[in-house]
């Protein structure tokens, strides 16, 4: 099975928590794509949408689903969104696509998060794949001295600029034993907007295709 076609199974798992008259939080990238397109068959059903990317906005304005304003609602009842690594703790570094703002802030107002993952996604300890920090264009140099000290090693994303006007530093070679501690702390250095670090706020229920089907990973918590 090619690794679209998990995306594909994780993102159309995700249907069944979609219910009546919900708002629907929407992440971004290529799995959160096939939900999108199984969302359309129930755009009726849900009062709308809030959409973490411009692209996935695009992407719900063709299919003609509903979007609202983050700012018009208190909360989201669910929220579906990829990852790009998650731990047995369901923590995830996230913001491979550079949407890692939006998406921790609908996060934030989930009342339930569903990560949507192939099983390349799945690890013991975070931080192969280089964690993504949002960081605003002048604080650029100095940000990165500062994650030096923390022990990675920061590259500018080039050619890169965010849906709110930034930049990303990937921090590469980190082993992040303990993840809130370190979201805290990169969270603390004046300049940056937010780390792809989703470890305070991690998923609820992670839905993970494999060839032989999609396993519900559930949060411990
Ligand atoms: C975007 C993200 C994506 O959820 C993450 O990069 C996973 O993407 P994909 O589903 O394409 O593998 O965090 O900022």
């Amino acid at each position: 099975m090619t690794k679209n076609e998990l995306k594909k199974m994780a993102g159309y798992a995700a249907l069944e928590y979609i219910k009546h008259n919900m708002i629907v939080g929407v992440g971004s990238g290529s799995t959160v794509n096939y939900f999108i397109d199984i969302l359309s068959t129930q755009k009726k059903l849900i009062k709308g949408t809030v959409s973490s990317s411009i692209a996935s906005t695009n992407k719900l304005i063709s299919l003609n689903i509903p979007i609202i304003d983050s700012n018009n609602v208190d909360n989201v009842d669910v929220y579906i969104d990829g990852t790009d690594e998650f731990n047995p703790d369901l923590m995830m570094i996230k913001g491979g696509g550079a949407a890692l703002t939006c998406e921790k802030v609908i996060a934030a107002m989930s009342k339930k998060f569903i990560a949507i993952a192939d099983k390349s996604k799945k690890v013991t300890i975070l931080g192969n794949f280089p964690l993504p920090v949002e960081v605003i264009p002048m604080a650029r140099s100095f940000v990165s001295r500062q994650l030096t000290k923390l022990g990675g090693i920061p590259k500018y994303r080039e050619n890169v600029v965010t849906d709110n006007g930034n930049i990303i530093l990937d921090i590469h070679n980190l082993n992040i034993i303990n993840p809130i501690d370190l979201e805290n702390k990169i969270n603390s250095i004046s300049g940056v907007v937010t780390v792809g670090l989703f470890a305070n706020r991690a998923a609820d229920v992670v839905l993970l295709a494999s060839p032989t089907g999609v396993e519900k990973l559930l949060s411990k918590k």
